[in-house]
């Protein structure tokens, strides 16, 4: 079960392979105010992990990340894990890294307009991303996810800026084209998502009652298109250009998917997803 040796390894070999230009995120945009310069995408090998009780908690804020739905069950209302986006156990430098993030938090954020812990940021996307609640700010199970997270920043400085953080957005140089959104997921995602976006035994869902809320990160064209571009199709050989990431990326975000109540109350108020300020 304990497979980060192997996944270190491809992190690395991938962290030196990215030619496009990463551009700042709503999540990297605090760090780069602090000027400091860019440094090395360079987890810790497992064998840095101590032998204490602090080792025992940073190996279950492992496990909840890669098996959330056995680890954090009582928190989680889809089908998904944190994995299924930050994938490899938050150590793929193209999905949202977990590395380094300790060093960052806390962090101001325009979603809420006020100051975010890691904790807090871990439980935005257990409300948000996996459809469930936030885990109480004492349980040993938040706690360990903060762990694994904090022991992933070793020797990262305070207040770095990650190069690798967030995701590689792209650019969208035409209008958004339904019809191509829909023959680019028949052809080269039905495969492993399912024809009905529900999912399959080879990949999570993408749209439907098990997916992410309308309120995830995912869940703005932007932020998936960018995802998808960098990691979809999950397939050897295969890629997609910018055009049909995003055709793909509006075509799954305008199917039916659990609502999420507070939306209403993100920053600005009341306003549209187009409206947030990334
Ligand atoms: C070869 C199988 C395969 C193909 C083809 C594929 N995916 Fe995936 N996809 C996966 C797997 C597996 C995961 C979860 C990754 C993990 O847990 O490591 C995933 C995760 C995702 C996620 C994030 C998790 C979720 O379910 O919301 C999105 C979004 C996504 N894929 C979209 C796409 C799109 C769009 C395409 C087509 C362009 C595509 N995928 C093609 C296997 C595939
Ligand atoms: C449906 C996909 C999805 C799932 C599932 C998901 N997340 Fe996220 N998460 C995202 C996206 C997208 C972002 C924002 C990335 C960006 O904008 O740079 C994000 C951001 C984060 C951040 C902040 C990253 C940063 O750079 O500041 C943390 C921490 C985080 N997620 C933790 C988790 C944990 C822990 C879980 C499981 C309990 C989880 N996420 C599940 C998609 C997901």
């Amino acid at each position: 079960m304990w497979l980060l040796s192997a996944i270190l390894g491809a992190a690395m070999l991938l962290s030196c392979s990215g030619e496009r230009t990463r551009v700042k995120t709503e999540e990297s945009r605090g760090a780069d105010q602090t000027g400091s310069a860019a440094i090395e995408f360079a987890p810790p090998s497992p064998e840095t992990i101590p032998g204490s009780q602090l080792g025992e908690r940073i190996r279950l804020g492992y496990q909840i990340v890669v098996n959330t739905q056995e680890y954090a069950k009582p928190y989680v209302g889809n089908r998904l894990n944190c994995t299924n986006c930050h994938l490899d156990g938050g150590l793929n430098p193209n999905a949202a890294s977990f590395v380094g993030l300790a060093a960052v938090y806390p962090e101001y954020r325009t979603r809420n307009a006020r100051v975010n812990t890691l904790a807090d940021r871990v439980n935005e996307c257990f409300e948000r991303s996996l459809n469930g609640r936030a885990l109480p700010p004492d349980s040993s199970k938040l706690q360990a996810v903060v762990a694994y997270i904090t022991w992933l920043s070793r020797g990262v400085p305070s207040g770095a800026t990650l190069p690798w953080r967030g995701l590689q957005f792209i650019d969208s140089r035409r209008p958004l084209d339904p019809a191509n959104g829909k023959n680019v997921f028949v052809n080269k995602c039905a495969f492993c998502h399912g024809s009905d976006g529900l999912g399959t035994m080879a990949a999570p869902p993408v749209w439907g009652p098990q997916s992410y809320t309308i309120a995830a990160g995912m869940a703005r064209v932007s932020v998936a298109a960018a995802f998808i571009k960098s990691n979809m199709p999950r397939a050897r050989g295969w890629s997609l250009s910018d055009d049909d990431a995003y055709d793909v990326a509006a075509y799954i975000n305008a199917q039916p998917r659990p609502d999420f109540p507070g939306k209403a109350n993100d920053w600005p108020k009341g306003g549209k997803p187009s409206d947030a300020p990334y």
